[in-house]
């Protein structure tokens, strides 16, 4: 069975995708673009491919307005690798880089960047169990800060910003894996984003990095080549072979997301999704959410039981319903039910119907 054929995943990432776009993918692996071979087969150096890539790019500073001072890359190693190659990159070797600790994802983004050079916590919520985002006015940001690192959304904690964050003169550099291009972003205050796109987009261990151009040029004479952001650019991305496949998935999402309006569209639409679940935990005892109601994510609804004797049971049910992947993050546990912009509304319809039946059955 396939997802559509009465089984609806909501895997965190690799996640959910629409079966349009499978199928249109399917179809590059036999004649890509009429010639004669498949996508997988063809050169990354040559004309075909070289339009992708600026198409592709293209549609990313579309769907955001990124305005022109900022560079778009695709970048390998996953989004993980970002955390040691943005201070490699960003950090001149005395500076002090500040990090934001919201859950699970800034927590090994922090420890990463602490290889590298002095990473100060500016702000931390773990003393609460990760239940909010704390203000602005709350981070301890000195002038000396170079760069400050914030996850908007924590995919393991269903925590999320509700806005983007204001932090002056400060660069904010953020790793939106798991809600780019699910909502508009205010790119003006970010100095860079990145997201791995194993979550609205697709492929895994491709990474899409947004940058100012003012921050380029102060890699660290180690930085690997291939991990330069300057380097990349300068060659347009051919400084390697380039994840081709990938690439071309994230361009046929681009287009799946401009079938749905883009992002001003898509964003009210995963609002509507996520509270038909955050109405069912909150309606009475039976299931809880660990983050307060404000900083809720809608790309991840993390939720429990609070019976926890009740939460294997609730995924062995669910999955023989065919309500996969339900499972919560291994570090934080409990449920999660990742809603994704390829999400469609019936995986969401019975869930929702899902979770009702059971606190009834249960409670
Ligand atoms: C917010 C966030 N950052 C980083 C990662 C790590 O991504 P990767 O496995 O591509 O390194 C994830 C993976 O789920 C994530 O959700």
């Amino acid at each position: 069975m396939v997802c559509g054929e009465g089984v609806y995943n909501f895997a965190a990432g690799p996640a959910t995708l629409p079966p349009e776009v499978l199928e249109r993918a399917r179809a590059s692996l036999s004649d890509w673009q009429g010639l004669g071979y498949s996508l997988l087969e063809a050169p990354f150096t040559g004309d075909e491919f070289k339009a992708l890539m600026d198409i592709t790019r293209l549609q990313v500073k579309t769907a955001l307005a990124v305005p022109d001072r900022y560079q778009v890359i695709f970048l390998q190693g996953g989004a993980s690798a970002q955390f040691s190659l943005v201070p490699l990159n960003l950090l001149p070797p005395k500076a002090t880089a500040g990090y934001v600790e919201t859950g699970h994802w800034s927590a090994r983004a922090l420890e990463e960047g602490r290889r590298y050079g002095n990473s100060h916590l500016a702000a931390s919520t773990r003393k609460s169990g990760f239940d909010r985002v704390p203000a602005v006015s709350e981070w301890a940001l000195s002038d000396d800060i170079h760069y400050c690192h914030i996850t908007p959304n924590e995919t393991a904690n269903g925590v999320q910003f509700p806005e983007d964050p204001d932090c002056g003169e400060i660069p904010l550099i953020a790793d939106m894996t798991s809600e780019f291009l699910s909502r508009a972003v205010d790119i003006e205050r970010y100095g860079m984003i990145y997201a791995g796109t194993q979550k609205n987009l697709g492929p895994t261990g491709l990474v899409i990095a947004i940058i100012r151009e003012d921050l380029l040029g102060q890699a660290r004479p180690e930085t690997p080549t291939v991990f330069n952001y300057q380097t990349q650019i300068e060659h347009q991305n051919h400084i390697n072979t380039p994840l081709m496949f990938g690439i071309y998935l994230v361009h046929l999402m681009l287009d799946w997301l401009e079938e749905q309006g883009g992002v001003s569209a898509i964003h009210p639409h995963n609002i509507v999704q996520s509270e038909a679940l955050y109405r069912i935990i909150d309606e009475d005892d039976f299931f809880y959410c660990p983050v307060m109601p404000e900083y809720r994510s809608i790309m991840n609804v993390c939720f429990g039981t609070r019976d926890e004797s009740h939460q294997q049971r609730f995924l062995a049910e669910a999955e023989a319903m065919g309500l996969m992947n339900l499972a919560g993050h291994s570090h934080a546990g409990g449920l999660r039910a990742s809603l994704y912009n390829a999400q469609p509304d019936a995986a969401v319809a019975a869930l929702a119907s899902f979770m009702t039946s059971f606190r009834k059955r249960y409670g």
